[in-house]
C-alpha cells in the first residue's frame, strides 16, 4: 500500500508528482506529503499533513518553479496518520528526504544496533532508512550509502530518495513493493504503478527487487545491490489515459459496474477465435490439462472469483481445484499433489500476500500462472505464465469489473479443455446483454436499497455456487457501507448464526441453482419466521412471483457473474445514500502490497 512518485527534469515536477498522487490515491489516503526543490533559490520545500492530496494540494506553495521532487500518499502502517508520520520522512540533519512503501520488518533491531544515539521525530520504520543512509553517507558515495542501507533492510521497500546536497539526482531502490520508473525525454517519474505516468512518460521499465536507480536528468543507471549494471528493457505505456478519468460518473465504481458488459465483449473479442473455439495460448491450456490438481491463490473479491473458477474446473474440465487464502498458504501450505499448477488470481497483480507464495512455491520447483488485470504487473512478470483479464483499469476500491472479467476467464480456461457442452461466447455475450438489462433496471434496485437495507447488519445466504456469490455480495456490502453483512452459507445458518436474526434483520438470498433452490427457499422461510426482512435475486428458471430481483438463466456454473450485478447496484446505493466515501472506503487501499 502507499503510493510513491518523484519526478526529476525540465517539466514541473509538483504538477507531475500532484497528479501522480491522486491517481495512485488509491493505494491509500491517510495522509499525503511532497518534497520540492525550488530551482530559483536552490532550497527544498516540505508540505505533508494528515489528509487526502486535494488537502495536500492546498497546502504546498505554487509560487515558484520546480524540477525534482518526490511525494507519497499513505496507508499507515506504523504510527497513526498525522503530519509527523506522513511521509517525505527525513534524515537526522535534514539531507535526505524519502519517500517509502513497505515495510521493514527489523526496523527495530537496526535502531538498537546501528542508530542508538539518533532522534526520531516520527513513529514509522521509514525515518530509520534515512537516518541510516545519512549515517553511511559520512564514510560513502550517497550511491554506496544507499546500497549499504539496502543491504541491512528486512522486509519491503519501494523508496525514492532525494539528497539535498546534490538537486541534480534521484535516487530510488526496491525490494518486494512495486516500483518503476517512467521514461521521456525531459524527465524521469519514479512510481508505484504506472498510471503515475500516463500522459507525462511514453515508456516504463518495471524494476526488479533488491535494484537501485540513479537519475541524472533524463539518463538513468539501474544498478543491483552491488553496484553492477542490470539489463533492462523499456516498455511502451499504452494505458489510455481516458481510462483512468471518471467521466460523466459520479463515482469510479459506478462507472465500473457499467463498464461490465464492455470489459465482457472485449474479453469474448481477444480469447475466442472466429469458428468459438478459445484462443488461448497453448502453453498455458497444456500447464493446466497436465496438472492433477490446480491450487487457486488470491485474497478478496479475486478469491471469491476464484471460488467460481474451482465450480468451472471441476464441472467443465473435472479437474481437482483448491481454493486457498493467500495469506494463509503462504505460512501454512497443506501437503499437495503430485503434479500442482498454482493459479494466481489478483486484479492489481501486486498483493503481497500471494507474492509470498509464488515466491515460496517457485523455490519448490512448481509451475505457476497468473491472472491479473495489469500485465506489467511482478506476478504477471515472475510467474511462468499469465493470462490478462481486460477489464481495463480498475480504480474504485471495490472491485467490481475485474471480479465479472475474472469468472469469464476462468470459465475460457475450464471451456479450453473439455470438449464443448455448450457455446461459451454465444453464453458470455448472453451474459452481457443480461447485465445490461439489470444496469436499466438500477433506480428499481436503489428503492429496494431504501425499503430493506435499513439495519447495521445485514446476511447474504445461498448454497453452492450462490454462497460463493453471497461471499463477494457480501464483501461488497460491508466494504463500501459498513454495514456488517455476512456470506453465509443458508444450510449452515441453523447451526447456530440465526440466533443473531431479531425482527427486521436483512437477509437476502441468491437462488440460481435448480437442484438447490427449494432448499434455500425453506432456510429463507425459516429466517422470515423469525422476523427477518428478506429479499430475493434469482434467476428466471427458479423464480417465484415475490422474488424482488429476478434475472436472466445462464450455464449455471458461472451464474455469480450475473447474480453479483445487483449486489454490486446494493453495496453502491446503500453507501450512496449514507454519504460514504464510495469509491475510498475507511482503512481500505486497492493495491495490498504489505503483508
Ligand atoms: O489486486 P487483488 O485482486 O490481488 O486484490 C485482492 C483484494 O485485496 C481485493 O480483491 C479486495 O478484496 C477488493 N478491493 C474488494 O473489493
Amino acid at each position: 500500500m502507499c503510493g510513491i512518485v518523484g519526478y526529476i527534469g525540465t517539466k514541473d515536477a509538483r504538477e507531475i508528482i500532484i497528479n501522480g498522487l491522486k491517481r495512485l490515491e488509491y493505494r491509500g489516503y491517510d495522509s499525503a506529503g511532497i518534497a520540492l526543490q525550488n530551482c530559483e533559490n536552490g532550497d527544498f520545500n516540505m508540505y505533508k499533513d494528515k489528509g487526502r492530496v486535494a488537502h495536500l494540494e492546498s497546502i504546498t506553495d505554487f509560487s515558484y518553479s520546480s524540477c525534482l521532487g518526490i511525494g507519497h500518499t499513505r496507508w499507515a502502517t506504523h504510527g497513526v496518520p498525522n503530519q509527523e508520520n506522513s511521509h517525505p520522512q527525513t534524515s537526522n540533519t535534514g539531507r535526505f528526504f524519502i519517500v517509502h512503501n513497505g515495510v521493514i520488518d527489523n526496523y527495530k533491531e537496526l535502531i538498537t544496533s546501528h542508530l542508538n544515539d539518533s532522534v526520531f521525530s516520527s513513529e514509522t520504520d521509514t525515518e530509520v532508512i534515512a537516518h541510516l543512509i545519512e549515517r553511511y553517507s559520512y564514510t560513502m558515495s550517497v550511491n554506496e550509502a544507499i546500497r549499504k542501507t539496502m543491504s541491512l533492510l528486512e522486509g519491503s521497500y519501494a523508496l525514492a530518495i532525494i539528497d539535498t546536497y546534490n538537486p541534480y539526482r534521484l535516487y530510488a531502490c526496491k525490494n518486494k513493493s512495486p516500483l518503476l520508473i517512467g521514461v521521456s525525454d525531459d524527465g524521469v517519474i519514479v512510481a508505484s504503478d504506472v498510471m503515475a505516468c500516463v500522459g507525462y512518460s511514453d515508456r516504463f521499465v518495471p524494476l526488479e527487487d533488491k535494484t537501485f536507480v540513479e537519475i541524472d536528468g533524463a539518463k538513468y543507471h539501474i544498478r543491483d545491490i552491488i553496484g553492477k549494471e542490470v539489463v533492462h528493457k523499456e516498455r511502451p505505456i499504452d494505458v489510455d489515459y481516458f481510462n483512468i478519468e471518471k467521466g460523466e460518473f459520479s463515482h469510479f465504481m459506478l462507472k465500473e459496474i457499467m463498464e461490465q458488459p464492455a470489459a465482457l465483449r472485449t474479453i469474448i473479442g481477444t480469447y475466442f477465435n472466429d469458428d468459438g473455439s478459445v484462443r488461448v495460448n497453448r502453453n498455458i491450456l497444456d500447464a493446466i490439462r497436465t496438472s492433477d490438481r490446480l491450487y487457486i491463490i488470491a485474497a478478496g473479491t479475486s478469491m471469491n472469483a476464484g471460488y467460481v473458477g474451482k465450480e468451472l474446473f471441476e464441472t467443465l474440465a473435472e479437474i481437482p481445484t483448491e481454493v486457498h487464502i493467500a495469506s494463509e498458504f503462504a505460512y501454512n501450505m497443506p501437503l499437495l499433489s503430485d503434479n500442482p499448477l498454482f493459479i494466481f488470481i489478483s486484479q492489481s497483480g501486486e498483493t503481497a500476500d500471494l507474492r509470498a507464495v509464488l515466491v515460496n512455491i517457485k523455490a519448490k520447483g512448481y509451475r505457476s500462472l497468473t491472472i491479473t488485470n495489469v500485465k506489467t504487473s511482478t506476478l504477471a512478470r515472475e510467474a511462468d505464465h499469465y493470462v490478462e483479464i481486460m477489464a481495463g483499469p480498475e480504480i474504485a476500491v471495490a472491485s467490481t469489473k475485474a471480479y465479472t472479467a475474472q469468472i469469464a476467464i476462468l470459465s475460457i480456461l475450464a471451456y479450453g479443455l473439455e470438449s464443448h457442452r455448450m457455446d461459451l461466447r454465444k453464453e458470455l455475450s448472453k451474459v452481457a446483454i443480461s447485465i445490461e438489462n439489470i444496469i436499466d433496471r438500477r433506480d428499481y434496485i436503489e428503492a429496494l436499497v431504501e425499503e430493506y437495507l435499513t439495519k447495521r447488519n445485514c446476511f447474504y445466504i445461498g448454497r453452492g455456487i450462490d454462497y460463493y456469490g453471497c461471499l463477494e455480495a457480501s464483501l461488497k456490502l460491508k466494504e463500501i457501507s459498513y454495514i456488517q453483512t455476512e456470506g453465509f452459507a443458508a444450510g449452515e445458518l441453523k447451526h447456530g448464526t440465526i440466533a443473531l436474526i431479531e425482527e427486521g434483520t436483512p437477509v437476502i438470498a441468491i437462488i440460481s441453482q435448480r437442484a438447490i433452490a427449494k432448499n434455500t427457499r425453506s432456510n429463507l422461510n425459516e429466517v422470515k419466521s423469525r422476523g427477518a426482512k428478506t429479499l430475493v435475486i434469482s434467476t428466471k428458471s427458479v423464480h417465484q412471483s415475490e422474488d424482488q430481483i429476478v434475472v436472466d438463466d445462464v450455464y449455471e456454473s458461472f451464474s455469480p457473474i450475473l447474480t453479483v450485478i445487483p449486489a454490486q447496484f446494493i453495496a453502491y446505493y446503500a453507501a450512496l445514500h449514507r454519504g460514504y466515501d464510495i469509491d475510498k472506503p475507511r482503512n481500505l487501499a486497492k493495491s495490498v502490497t504489505v503483508e
